[in-house]
């Protein structure tokens, strides 16, 4: 049924989006488990959101065991940090941490090439420099030998991604991190759940951020979290979100940093509360739904999935499933791929984001208003460098299919029957 019925959508949504909005709505409601729709509750997220609208705290304040407070000791217990501290968005949680990390203007920061833009925006938004690394071709994450030639004298941190929940090789960043004396920053963004050497991924750096938002494991509208081990960095980062005030964390009336507004509201903390009660079942159904479907490629000369450093579905997020395509062994291009899925209704997308050096803002020269230290002639030779396995990813070997398409039964067969007309008789 779906085989005939997703085109349909597929084509009502271009021509008519408010009545394709309006079915989706009513899915949502009624038929999320059947469509595999995401995201939606995993818990009680309607309720524990009513009882907050009738209480009278709507906003984050401190003290008296409030909603955001119980979620940051749950969250920090989740992901085995000490401290957890609730924030607005991923991107202002990677700002936060740079700043109280230490790092200053004409400092740089180096992260992947192809991992979303909002990094690259956030360390500048931090006042920071963003020094864009190569990919590695089996994880899609950090090459280590590019990222070892891309440290300069003015480097002081370095962000792993934890790219659509796969575990970066993020015991091997640690020691480099320690060797070159730089922080060490997890964009945990998209990865919460994964899992690095059987522990969680976010406890590994100096900090982990975590982002709520749309697209990530668990779902708020916005929202966001960083967690440490370290007490006093946490005492800073709660300051900060806080427009610098000092007040409740160090007892005095004053301002030492320029600072930002990164406070998560009670209304969206109790909807994190839930989602992420209702995480570890919804994450186990996904990884072996994704396992079964990775024991069925073999049957698809061409596909194979890419987990980063794991060896099993079991130890990523899955946020979006990522798969290597060798477009000859499959007798199909990525970019005919990815229209025949899309137009068979199946979610897909890139296995990685477009090269941010090859965003106008950094192709061009607008990043020069913004970078005011540091060595500009460097920065401008990075954002204009070639980063070759991660432009080969994007134009040729990195697929991902949205999650969606393993949450129901219905869609899980519909990818597979896709598939495989699309793949008959073409493999090499
Ligand atoms: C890897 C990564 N880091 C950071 C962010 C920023 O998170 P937010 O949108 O919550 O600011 C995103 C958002 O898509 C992301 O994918």
């Amino acid at each position: 049924m779906l085989q005939r019925l997703l085109p349909l959508l597929v084509k009502l949504r271009e021509k008519f989006p408010p009545a394709y909005n309006f079915l989706v709505r009513v899915a949502k409601r009624f038929l999320g488990g059947t469509f595999g729709v995401y995201p939606r509750p995993l818990a009680n997220e309607v309720e524990a959101v009513t009882a907050v609208l009738r209480s009278s705290q709507w906003n984050m304040a401190y003290g008296a065991g409030l909603v955001h407070e119980r979620l940051e000791a749950e969250f920090a217990e989740a992901v085995g940090a000490r401290h957890a501290i609730a924030v607005a968005s991923g991107g202002v949680a990677l700002q936060m941490s740079l700043r109280a990390l230490g790092l200053k203007p004409g400092h740089e920061a180096i992260h992947q090439v192809d991992t979303c833009a909002a990094t690259a925006m956030a360390v500048m938004n931090a006042g920071v420099t963003p020094i864009f690394a190569d990919i590695s071709d089996r994880t899609f994450m950090l090459d280590g030998s590019d990222l070892r030639n891309r440290i300069g004298s003015e480097t002081r941190a370095l962000i792993a991604t934890h790219m659509w929940g796969n575990p970066e090789n993020i015991s091997e960043l640690r020691t480099l991190a320690r060797e070159r004396g730089l922080k060490l920053i997890e964009d945990a963004c998209l990865g919460l759940g994964a899992v690095v050497d059987g522990r969680p991924a976010g406890c590994w750096g100096d900090v982990g951020v975590f982002s709520f938002g749309c697209v990530k494991p668990i779902q708020t509208g916005e929202g966001g979290m960083i967690v440490t081990d370290d007490e006093s960095l946490a005492r800073e980062l709660r300051s900060l979100r806080h427009w610098g005030d000092r007040t409740i964390e160090f007892g005095v009336r004053d301002a030492t940093q320029l600072a930002w507004n990164g406070r998560m509201s009670e209304i969206l903390a109790a909807v994190a509360r839930e989602q992420l009660r209702g995480y570890p079942k919804h994450l186990n159904e996904l990884r072996d739904a994704v396992g079964e479907f990775q024991r069925t490629l073999d049957g698809f000369p061409g596909l194979s999935l890419v987990m980063g450093t794991a060896k099993t579905t079991s130890d990523c997020a899955l946020t979006q499933v990522v798969l290597r395509v060798d477009e000859s062994l499959l007798g199909l291009g990525k970019a005919s791929l990815m229209s025949e899925l899309k137009r068979n209704g199946i979610a897909n997308g890139h296995g990685n984001f477009e090269l941010i050096n090859s965003l106008s803002f950094f192709k061009s020269d607008g990043w020069r208003d913004w970078i005011l230290r540091g060595d500009i002639d460097r920065v401008g030779k990075n954002n204009g460098g070639s980063f070759p396995v991660a432009e080969r990813v994007f134009a040729h070997d990195g697929l991902g299919l949205g999650k969606s398409n393993f949450l129901s039964a219905g869609n899980r067969k519909h990818l597979q029957s896709v598939l495989r007309s699309l793949t008959k008789g073409r493999a090499a």
